[in-house]
């Protein structure tokens, strides 16, 4: 009764990330209990994780070598692995939230967010149209929101304006709003292969001291048009979590990323922590803390706990 927070199954978004072929179930090595998965196994897993309660996915995509370039011009494409992923799903479980990702990386030879130039610096300006023309093939394959993660200045009112013209004036938004220069991506980015061939990404992710740089980021997106702001990673920047929560009133989302899960499942295996109440006590910080919705890799177990 006297409960002040509460978590359920409603809060979560289960990242997954997707491949080509069929019956494919490639775990991750640095991410035990998460896969690669062909897109005929995801629509399974994602039926399994609605049932559970979890109404949404977020769905990232890891493209063959072979089909990126520095232009990451495979994003368009209507009958890309994306794409077609998320037609598969929302026929099969139309209830279900599909939210993808608008970022360069899973596409670009480079493995950069943004659009790198012949000196190797990220030219923000003509990344905005790439993205934007992302962000309309997603939502014309179906997406009930689009996630841009890439941290470009203005794409999300890029993003809006070329969505509106293009008719899909009911898609979401959720801006990847303070991402943080972190070191906590690094199993997300072997899952994809996607890390970055030259330097760093320091030039469009927040430094992890800053926290007022936050509330500008939140800010500017909200005024672009942002549906939902997102702070990421979540464990180590729950401080920013609650200001955010208090400088807008759109809903917050908090991701809790690969490293923090990756920690969790470590010491989980090794006996050192008991890890389904180490991953519950994670999540419902995060929602203390001021999120609406958490996306964790945990997704599927946490609402398997939380519905025991
Ligand atoms: C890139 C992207 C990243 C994640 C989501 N989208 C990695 C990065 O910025 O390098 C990280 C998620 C995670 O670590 O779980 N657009």
């Amino acid at each position: 009764m006297a409960r002040e927070t509460t978590l359920t199954p409603d809060h979560l978004v289960w990242p997954l990330f997707v491949c080509e072929g069929k019956n494919r179930r490639i775990p991750i090595r640095s991410m035990p209990g998460c896969f690669r998965f062909s897109r005929d196994l995801i629509v399974k897993e994602a039926r399994a994780a609605f049932k559970l309660g979890i109404p949404a996915v977020a769905l990232f995509p890891a493209i063959p070598d072979r089909l990126k370039d520095p232009l990451a011009t495979e994003s368009v494409n209507p009958n890309g692995l994306l794409q077609q992923t998320v037609r598969a799903l929302k026929q099969a479980l139309p209830e279900l939230c599909v939210i993808t990702d608008v970022a360069m990386d899973p596409y670009s030879s480079e493995g950069h967010d943004g659009y790198v130039d012949d000196r190797g610096r990220i030219d923000n300006d003509t990344t905005l149209g790439i993205l934007a023309e992302m962000a309309v093939a997603q939502a014309r394959a179906g997406a009930d929101i689009v996630a841009p993660s890439d941290m470009m200045d203005g794409r999300v009112g890029h993003i809006r304006s070329a969505l509106d013209a293009a008719g899909y004036t009911g898609t979401g938004i959720l801006s990847y709003a303070a991402k943080y220069c972190s070191s906590f991506y690094g199993p997300f980015r072997d899952a994809l292969d996607s890390a970055p061939k030259h330097g760093d990404k320091k030039t469009y992710q927040m430094d992890p001291a800053n926290a007022r740089e936050a509330l500008r980021e939140v800010a500017l997106d909200v005024a672009e048009g942002a549906d939902i702001v997102m702070v990421k990673p979540a464990g180590p920047y729950l401080d920013i979590v609650r200001a955010v929560r208090e400088a807008v009133s759109v809903p917050v989302a908090a991701y809790q990323v690969s490293g923090e899960y990756a920690m969790l499942k470590a010491a989980g295996a090794r006996g050192w922590i008991p890890e389904d109440a180490c991953l519950l006590e994670s999540l419902l910080g995060i929602r203390r803390a001021g999120a609406d919705l958490i996306f964790t890799y945990a997704a599927p177990g946490a609402a398997r706990l939380l519905n025991q």
